[in-house]
């Protein structure tokens, strides 16, 4: 297949952003903060460089609050200093005539006490298990948690409007929920990790209650068509799970289709968080969820040229988002557009470190 003849690298409208392709830059968190948690001189470099002319950009997860971090080197946006330094960072990327989405995401029960002066990750309820996260200390076990009470809900829903606002201030074109990955939203949503008897738990209406608040905010701030929200259906990333994930997410998009959104952003089982590709695994879940929403679907996880192609053809997603790729090659639009070789990603380099493997990728050179 030519490149002329590549939907992906065709135009696409996400809200109201005109984009020239569909290959996004999908979030991923590596760890590379200034040590007040604003993003590093680094970090403005990284995104630099993948910023084409009319792509969309979605930033690595980033903080509302101090206590909302899973792993230290996470950027934030709750402060005025965030948003200076945010600044450098979108205007670096506008500068090469792209779009960039933050996402922003708590962080919920991965995390630790170390990473909040000595208080324990919430979470929606009490749901043991064990991973391990960055702190101060390097990789340590995760921390007990404790079960959010309710009437600490709605400061907590206060602190993402309050991350929107920042974000706005900041110069981003839009903000995207992270309701992935099994951290604070979706633990709510899913009832592996809900266990709440109260107005956030048990039905599934009360489930999306919490990450539906989430989105409200977002939207007050922003206009619903600048705002993105991401699922991880049937993902294990987190020891999330649901008794009936066709269920939750089914309803979960539906409801989500009312509002107007920019996207909604899809990862497919088949990646299990940040792991290799499950050998075999067709995606399925943006092709599931097209039933229920009617706007446009970032599909991510797992893709590669010919698999996104295949996926914009089928009709089953609008844009792909690249992840591990989008590492190694800053240059991934084009690349795509004339079939150059794509240089693999370091995952020894993925969490914390310094330029090396992160921004010392240089573009395709013939
Ligand atoms: C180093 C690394 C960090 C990641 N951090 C995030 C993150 O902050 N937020 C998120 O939603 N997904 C995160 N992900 C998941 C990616 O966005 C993506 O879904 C996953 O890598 C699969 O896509 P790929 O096969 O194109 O890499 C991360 C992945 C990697 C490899």
């Amino acid at each position: 297949m030519t490149s002329r003849t590549l939907k992906l690298l065709s135009p696409i409208k996400v809200g109201p952003l005109h984009l020239a392709h569909r290959v996004v830059h999908a979030p991923m968190t590596r760890l590379r903060s200034d040590a007040d948690d604003s993003p590093s001189a680094m970090m403005v470099e990284y995104y630099r460089q993948r910023s084409s002319e009319g792509g969309l950009l979605i930033t690595e997860s980033a903080h509302p609050s101090y206590d909302s971090r899973g792993y230290i080197g996470a950027p934030g946006i709750y402060t005025d200093r965030h948003v200076e330094a945010w600044k450098k960072v979108t205007d670096a990327v506008h500068a090469n005539g792209a779009r960039i989405f933050m996402q922003i995401a708590h962080d919920g029960r991965q995390s630790h006490v170390d990473l909040s002066w000595g208080n324990a990750p919430i979470a929606p309820s009490v749901v043991p298990y064990e991973t391990t996260v960055f702190t101060q200390n390097g990789w340590v076990p995760n921390s007990p948690h404790r079960a959010l009470a309710l009437d600490e809900i709605p400061a907590l829903v206060e602190s993402f409007r309050q991350a929107a606002v920042r974000a706005k201030e900041a110069g981003f074109d839009g903000v995207e929920l992270h309701n992935a990955n099994g951290y604070l939203a979706d633990t709510f949503l899913q009832d592996g990790t809900n266990r709440r008897t109260d107005a956030y738990g048990g039905t599934l209406e009360k489930r999306a209650r919490f990450p539906l608040e989430l989105v409200d905010a977002f939207a007050s701030v922003w206009g619903a068509d600048r705002v993105g929200v991401r699922v991880s259906p049937s993902g294990r990333w987190g020891a999330i799970s649901d008794s009936n994930p066709q269920a939750t997410f089914g309803y979960f998009a539906e409801r989500l289709n009312a509002y107007g959104l920019a996207y909604l952003h899809v990862i497919e089982p088949r990646v299990m968080g940040t792991e290799t590709l499950v050998e075999g695994e067709a995606p399925v879940a943006a092709t599931f969820l097209r039933n229920f929403f009617d706007g446009p679907i970032i599909a991510a996880g797992g893709f590669d040229r010919d698999g996104a192609e295949q996926i914009l053809q089928r009709g089953d997603a609008d844009l792909v988002a690249f992840g591990r790729l989008f590492s190694s090659n800053p240059d991934l639009p084009q690349r795509f557009r004339h079939d150059h070789p794509l240089a693999h990603y370091r995952r020894e380099a993925f969490w914390g470190g310094d330029e090396r493997w992160y921004t010392d990728f240089p573009a395709f050179a013939a």
